[in-house]
């Protein structure tokens, strides 16, 4: 299984350049908002269409990926939370088994370099192949649920529509194509149409951005854009911002549990994690890799009163004696406006991504 895995990464990276913007299909199309930067998603490899979409969308919603048939993608990653898992600290599984960290959103995945909390996961198409096979979450292997899916002849037809058999591959439903659908519809979640995005692209709004709004963006920009940077409102790197160990899971080590080639196991990574995109934050609840902590007022208490002094932590989080970032009421209140205007109601509600 490794070994598939590392052919089919090897596979992707090859093959890499031109990337098309807004490519066309009949329904839905991939469409690289103005205000982002380029998609890190090779679409010359995996060219986006509508049948695939369709597809990849009828697996994201499907229990039969997971060992009971009861849990599928869609189960812990909901649309009404820009795809997360509400009410939940931690993933829960098959058999509401609890995972260790809290589900991340599924939103602009076609412009990030690395997947998943700690980055371990370096291409998109290799990320369904964890949670498949992960014990705490969907508890299935991949062969079963490609056994499942070609005993069964309206996927079959779905996929025979939406790719071509290579020479090497056996069946039409094998891991490429599971993996390739799938990767077209978190493709297509792109969330650029919250307030915020029609402000700074200067477009006509009912209700226009408050002066509440504007002093929030000031204050982010100041203290916290340095890492929640740009338009995905994350530079992806990995950083410590000083939560601490969490007692429950203390051999969580983040980044420095990763080991790959540019990377190594490395005790410079201890606690790192990915900082994430601030995109839907007012609805993404409860926040940071462990879901410790459950409003944006403990997120403001934690920078302002909280952070946590290590050997790992953020340099940009300790200024001489003073650890975090110092926050008054007033800033905390904008920066309230300011969050709540990075909602993208027609993400959240944009039936073509639903069940
Ligand atoms: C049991 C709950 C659960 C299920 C089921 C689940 N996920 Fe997730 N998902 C998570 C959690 C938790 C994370 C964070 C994982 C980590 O950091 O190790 C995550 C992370 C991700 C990410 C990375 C997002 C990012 O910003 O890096 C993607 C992509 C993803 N899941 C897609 C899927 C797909 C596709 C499926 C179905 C094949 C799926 N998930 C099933 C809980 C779940
Ligand atoms: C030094 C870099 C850095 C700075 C500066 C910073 N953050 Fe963060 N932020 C992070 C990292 C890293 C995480 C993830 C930590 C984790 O889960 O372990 C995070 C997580 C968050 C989360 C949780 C999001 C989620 O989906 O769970 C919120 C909300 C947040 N930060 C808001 C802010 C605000 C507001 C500011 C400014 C007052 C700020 N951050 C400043 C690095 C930073």
């Amino acid at each position: 299984m490794f070994k598939q895995l590392i052919m089919l990464s090897i596979g992707l990276s090859i093959v890499s350049s031109c990337v098309n913007e807004g490519i066309e299909g009949s329904y839905i199309k991939f469409e690289k908002p103005i205000n982002f930067p380029e998609p890190t998603y090779d679409f010359s490899v995996n060219e986006f269409t509508q049948e695939k979409f369709e597809l990849g969308k009828r697996l994201f919603y499907e229990g039969r990926l997971s060992a009971d048939n009861s849990i599928s993608c869609g189960f812990c990653h909901n649309q009404a939370q820009a795809f997360t898992h509400h009410g939940h600290d931690l993933s829960a599984g098959v058999g509401g088994t609890e995972g260790t960290r809290n589900t991340q959103p599924i939103q602009n995945l076609a412009f990030m370099n690395d997947f998943t909390w700690d980055g371990a996961i370096r291409h998109l198409d290799l990320q369904p192949l964890v949670p498949i096979e992960s014990p705490l979450e969907m508890k299935e292997t991949v062969s079963n649920v490609l056994g499942k899916l070609q005993a069964d002849a309206s996927y079959v037809s779905d996929f025979k529509k939406s790719f071509v058999k290579t020479d090497s591959e056996s069946h039409i439903v094998n891991l490429r194509t599971l993996t390739q659908a799938l990767s077209q519809f978190m493709n297509a979640l792109v969330s650029s149409n919250s307030r915020y995005d029609q402000y700074v692209r200067g477009e006509a709004m009912e209700v226009p951005y408050s002066e509440e709004e504007k002093k929030g963006l000031a204050v982010f920009n100041e203290k916290c854009a340095s890492c929640h940077a740009g338009e995905l409102f994350t530079d992806q790197s990995f950083r410590n911002n000083g939560l601490g160990v969490n007692s429950k899971f203390p051999d969580e080590l983040g980044r420095g549990r990763v080991n790959d080639e540019d990377n190594g196991v490395n005790s410079s990574d201890y606690y790192k994690f990915k900082v994430p995109s601030l995109r839907n934050v007012w609805i993404t609840y409860p926040y940071m890799h462990d879901g410790r902590l459950a409003d944006l007022d403990a997120v403001f208490e934690h920078y302002n009163s909280g952070v946590v002094e290590m050997a790992t932590l953020d340099p940009t989080l300790k200024n001489g004696e003073v650890l975090g970032i110092p926050l008054s009421e007033t800033d905390k209140t904008e920066l309230k406006y300011f969050l709540k205007s990075l909602t993208d109601e027609t993400f959240i509600n944009d039936s073509r991504f639903s069940e």
